[in-house]
């Protein structure tokens, strides 16, 4: 029963925290294409994105991979025998490179608060999904444990890859396209301005 308490916060944690593991770098892209604005609206929006950044990270994420940790290790304390499961070895290697992102996430963050950008908003979004991978093959680690379905797997990971790529790219375009069209009729609306002065002195 002790270890059905520790697994149920062991899955609350990892939901809070996948919360943040996908925000927070979507902030991160939003805060990085902010830095194409006019300085007014740049310097406003950038310290908007750093304070919820801030926010997300202390006061969700943190707290979140804290306990979804604390309860794995309840878990194995409860149970030891599961240290000898070789999927569980599986598991903690990738955990060990999720933590490293968590801490990856803070430094950027940190970065970009003194002005510093690593990385453009398309490369954020590249930055962005690396977490969605982890998490589908950490749950099914999780879920299929030793008879992990290796082919399925390696074919449906290859599948959300290249889904994302497709996704990000038609995104790309469709901001550029209307990019495109925004500065067309801005001139547009310059010519016609052109005409009417040059109208109005003759
Ligand atoms: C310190 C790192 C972690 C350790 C040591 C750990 C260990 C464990 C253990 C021992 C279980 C119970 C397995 C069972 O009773 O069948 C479990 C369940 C689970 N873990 Fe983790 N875990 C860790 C991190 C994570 C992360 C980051 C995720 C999500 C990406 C995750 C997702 C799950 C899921 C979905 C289950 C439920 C599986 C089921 O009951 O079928 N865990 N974990």
């Amino acid at each position: 029963m002790t270890y059905l308490w520790f697994k149920a916060f062991h899955l609350v944690g990892v939901v809070a925290w996948f919360a943040g593991l996908f925000y927070l770098p979507r902030l991160f892209v939003y805060h990085a294409e902010a830095n194409e604005q006019p300085e007014a609206v740049r310097t406003v929006l950038q310290q908007q994105y750093q304070i919820m950044e801030k926010r997300l990270y202390r006061i969700i994420m943190t707290p979140a991979m804290v306990l979804t940790v604390a309860m794995a290790i309840a878990m194995v304390i409860v149970a030891p025998d599961l240290l000898k499961e070789p999927w569980l070895h599986i598991k903690l290697g990738l955990v060990v490179v999720l933590l490293g992102y968590h801490h990856f996430c803070a430094r950027l963050m940190k970065e970009m608060a003194a002005g510093q950008f690593r990385f453009t908003g398309q490369q954020f979004r590249w930055f962005n999904e690396f977490p969605t991978v982890l998490f589908v093959i950490i749950v099914m680690l999780a879920v299929f444990k030793n008879s992990f379905p290796t082919s399925a797997a390696s074919w449906s990971v290859f599948g959300m890859i290249v889904a994302m790529a497709a996704i990000i790219q038609l995104y790309a375009r469709k901001r550029r396209l209307e990019k495109e069209r925004l500065a067309a009729s801005s001139n547009e609306s310059d010519e016609m301005a052109d005409g009417l002065r040059a109208k109005g002195s003759a």
